[in-house]
């Protein structure tokens, strides 16, 4: 059965008894704890915890995930994938364990005629939670197991959360007996390989809290309601019903291997387990990159842009471990295409960004492994001339941490050169490195808040936020907080500035958010505590609703309860506004003048100045640039309206409003709208009334951000007006100095730069006559060593090998046919060392060579060069050995 039908029928077979279809959530969802969305339930956490109201209480998805914490292990298991589909029914306090294992079972073991899976009842196996008797009933009761074909399993298996704080409950699994060639019997509990898990039932019915591991986190209590939420793996299903090994055999992850089967050299399935583990690599990673480049991520060197060039980078050295030479990503990305467009359509509608961000990393890695492999040659010749066969550690590491290169690489190609590395050495390199790494994580850590102190306020008491009406609001400190530990009041000189942070019921100020930063103003005490003020340095969320306001108390003490006046500053505010819808302008003037793949990558906007990341492949040209700001500006002169309204999400869309992608946006939306179709944006930021407030727009500059995106800068406002008031400045200096009004300012630095050229020419010129001048007389002044006469000069400064040539010319023309030879070497430019040797005919008939001379010559300034009998050049570094060469060459000719 093909993976699209198993999809469907998980699906039917839901929606038939009772559930609504929903359908998959991005992999990205905005929460900062969850790298990507690992589990079908992630979308429906806040009805689970009763934060919200289910619009339904059954719900059925295939929702798309990511796991990567075991990226390492890809492909050398055969059933785990760093990308896979999870099919799951969902019960928001309506049916429990018995629902859930009775739907689980008529899928799986109706025929194929009735809709099911046609999977043989006796090859099933369920475990339960050590404790869950209930379950253990039901599973013989409604499924009809054997007691001895269902295992009892502690907390790590068999007690399910997110490894996170939210909902969390005992589980049920089912597992698929492969039968006797995957293994040893006993179920479960003895083999993973041969019995299969295959869908996992959780009986969702508490909360838990932070912790350090599956075993060992805090339960907060239980849940309001309880629930069913379930995942059953749709490749493995696949496995299974494909009657094939392993999930890299399943029909939509076979024909990603067969695009490198096709052109690589070493072979898959024929024996050596490197290589079909380079296999699956690809095939797993091309599926997981494509679909998190989908959902809006760009390669980067941080968090989500680092696992996606991560997989990248992988792909593109399974392949040339392979021994694939030419570009392969974009027949990847093809084929991915192909096999998961009917599922995920936007892999279709958006194919074209998703493949030309693949491509730009491969090329761009690309060339890292070419320079990579320049310093591997280096570092190998190295080692041969030392007569040494190893190559050292700290270059294998170097080629690791600075060229990506895996040790595997480093090996094959050492291998190659007859070489063999210090895999000791680079291991201890790699260490210590780690050590670095975790030394800093836990600095970093210990910087950070521990969330923990927060966690009641964020449940009971958000903060409202006032500031699209008003810039001072009365507010009540919900909580006072040092370091991330909640204090009951806070004191003038009591606490490092910046260390200090309140909660208001009500807060006017902006948190960072959107690219926004945060407002700036102060916060003062009311009443009792009319004393107390504070500056407000930074504004963060520390949950969507919770907001922490940095200060920086001046004066007075603040206690929790008190209340306050919290007001941003006015000036600070008019700054943001018009940095934000300044950004706004400036993504709709960059969209009409370079069309709609120049998508939204990130911004940032504060007072007076912004900028805006954005996909896109090269520079913008000149005339690009001035276009956008064209644009920006006339938008900003035809003062638009600026206005703001909520609405639903999907409407929102339907406008044609502009989301950024990935993003994950509640059901109901803040809309901005400038001049009606010029700009639409989902924002909850703050904006200007009118464009015209934005004021003059500049546009710095335009430069690349990491492959394939690309960021322009601009200033807004009064800072604009200042930027140009300073190059006006700049002009008027240059134009004092040139003594030409500003407009022939480009025309005269021209004409200078063409006067400077010419000069440096006859400069030039005038140099080789001064030589030549004095090779006349080197010539008239040549001594005789041994039986030739011979002209050996050091020569002034700034000569190229080519003026040495020359020189070297006129002063043969000028001796006798006797045997002579001439010998020049100069102080090059940049401590090169030039030298050049002729020698006569009659020199060559007593066995003299320039080849021969020049290597002498050579040896003694680090030099290499050779040439013919006649005349011979070459080239050395550092000035100091060039005496030492003309003795050298003089002692030499004194033997001929
Ligand atoms: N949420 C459960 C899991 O991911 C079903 O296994």
């Amino acid at each position: 059965m093909q993976t699209h039908e198993i999809r469907k029928r998980f699906l039917d077979h839901f929606v038939k008894a009772g559930h609504t279809e929903v359908p998959s959530a991005s992999v990205i969802l905005d929460d900062p704890n969850l790298l990507f969305v690992n589990a079908g339930m992630v979308q429906f956490v806040p009805y689970f915890l009763g934060q919200r109201t289910p619009p339904w209480n059954r719900a059925v998805s295939v929702q798309k995930c990511i796991r990567t914490p075991d990226i390492d292990e890809v492909g050398i298991t055969t059933r785990h994938n760093t990308f896979f589909q999870m099919a799951g029914n969902f019960s928001f306090g309506d049916y429990f364990k018995k629902g859930a294992i009775e739907f689980a079972w008529t899928l799986l073991t109706n025929s194929v005629e009735q809709g099911g899976y046609g999977l043989d009842p006796e090859k099933l196996w369920a475990t339960v939670y050590l404790d869950d008797d209930e379950a253990i009933g039901l599973w013989q009761d409604v499924a009809g197991l054997p007691p001895e074909r269902i295992q009892r399993r502690g907390m790590a298996d068999n007690y399910w959360s997110m490894g996170i704080p939210g909902p969390c409950g005992p589980s049920s699994e089912i597992y698929y007996d492969r039968g006797p060639e995957y293994g040893i019997e006993g179920g479960p509990e003895a083999n993973e390989d041969r019995y299969i898990e295959i869908w996992n039932l959780v009986f969702m019915q508490n909360e838990r809290g932070e912790g350090t591991s599956k075993e060992n986190f805090e339960i907060l209590g239980p849940l309001p309601r309880k629930n069913i939420d379930t995942g059953m793996g749709v490749e493995r299903v696949a496995c299974l019903l494909q009657d094939v090994d392993n999930v890299y055999e399943t029909d939509l992850l076979r024909p990603v291997i067969d695009v490198i089967v096709a052109v690589a050299p070493r072979g898959y399935g024929q024996g050596n387990h490197s290589d079909d583990v380079r296999y699956r690599i690809i095939a797993d990673h091309s599926r997981t990159a494509a679909i998190i480049i989908g959902d809006g991520i760009s390669p980067g060197n941080e968090g989500r842009g680092y696992v996606l060039r991560r997989l990248l980078r992988r792909i593109i050295r399974a392949a040339k471990l392979l021994g694939v030479e030419q570009p392969i990503m974009a027949q990847l990305m093809d084929t991915v295409r192909d096999t998961m467009g009917p599922s995920y359509p936007e892999l279709v509608s958006d194919f074209d960004r998703i493949q030309r961000i693949a491509i730009a990393e491969e090329t761009a890695f690309n060339r890292t492994l070419a320079s990579g492999s320049r310093l591997f040659d280096e570092a190998a010749a190295t080692t041969k001339r030392s007569g040494k066969s190893t190559i050292s550690g700290t270059d294998a590491f170097t080629l690791h941490d600075t060229y990506g290169f895996p040790l595997e690489l480093t090996l094959e190609m050492a291998a190659e050169a007859d070489l063999s590395v210090d895999e000791e050495g680079f291991r201890g390199l790699m260490a210590e490195q780690r050590r670095r790494a975790k030394a800093d994580a836990a600095a970093r850590k210990q910087a950070h808040s521990d969330l923990s102190a927060y966690r009641e306020l964020v449940d009971t008491a958000p903060t409202e936020f006032t500031g699209f009406d008003e810039l001072t609001t009365e507010a009540r400190i919900l909580g006072i907080f040092v370091d991330g530990k909640r204090v009951p009041v806070i004191g003038h000189g009591t606490h490092d500035a910046d260390r200090v942070e309140l909660v208001l019921d009500r807060s006017p100020f902006y948190a960072e958010s959107g690219g926004q930063i945060a407002d700036e103003g102060t916060i003062t005490g009311a009443g009792a505590s009319a004393a107390a003020k504070a500056a407000v340095t930074d504004v963060q969320k520390i949950a969507k609703t919770l907001w922490a306001h940095r200060i920086n108390v001046e004066s007075g003490e603040f206690v929790e309860g008190d209340t306050v006046v919290a007001a941003v500053d006015p000036r600070w505010r008019h700054g943001a506004t018009q940095g934000h819808s300044g950004t706004h302008m400036v993504h709709a003037a960059l969209r009409q003048v370079l069309g709609p793949n120049a998508v939204q990558a990130g911004s940032l906007n504060r007072p007076g100045y912004l900028r805006f990341d954005f996909n896109w492949q090269g520079g913008l040209s000149e005339d690009q640039r001035t276009q956008i700001e064209e644009v920006t500006n006339e938008a900003v002169e035809a003062n638009f309206e600026v206005h703001s309204f909520t609405t639903d999400l999907e409407k929102a869309k339907s406008m044609g409003a502009m989301a950024l992608f990935g993003e994950a946006y509640p059901d109901e939306v803040r809309v901005v709208e400038i001049g009606g179709p010029f700009s639409l944006e989902l924002c909850g930021g703050t904006h200007v009334n009118s464009s015209a407030q934005i004021g003059p727009v500049t546009i710095l500059g335009e430069s690349s951000v990491g492959s394939g995106v690309r960021r322009v800068e601009a200033y807004v406002g009064l800072d604009s007006f200042r930027h140009l008031a300073k190059e006006r400045a700049l002009m008027a200096g240059l134009a004092s100095s040139l003594k030409v009004p500003s407009e022939e300012v480009p025309a005269r630095v021209a004409n200078l730069v063409e006067r400077l050229r010419a000069a440096e020419k006859e400069l030039d010129k005038m140099r080789l006559a001064n030589a030549r001048a004095a090779a006349v007389n080197a010539a008239a002044g040549a001594e005789q060593v041994g039986k030739v006469h011979l002209v050996a000069q050091r020569m002034a400064g700034g000569m190229s090998a080519g003026d040495l040539r020359a020189l070297v010319g006129d002063i043969k023309g000028r001796l006798s046919s006797e045997p002579s030879v001439v010998a020049l070497i100069a102080e090059g430019d940049d401590d090169a060392v030039p030298y050049v040797v002729a020698v006569n005919p009659a020199a060559q008939d007593l066995g003299l060579s320039a080849n021969d001379l020049v290597k002498q010559l050579g040896a003694q300034v680090n030099g290499r060069g050779g040439g013919k009998a006649d005349l011979a050049q070459g080239s050395g570094k550092g000035a100091a050995g060039i005496d030492a060469a003309l003795a050298a060459l003089r002692a030499e000719l004194g033997r001929s």
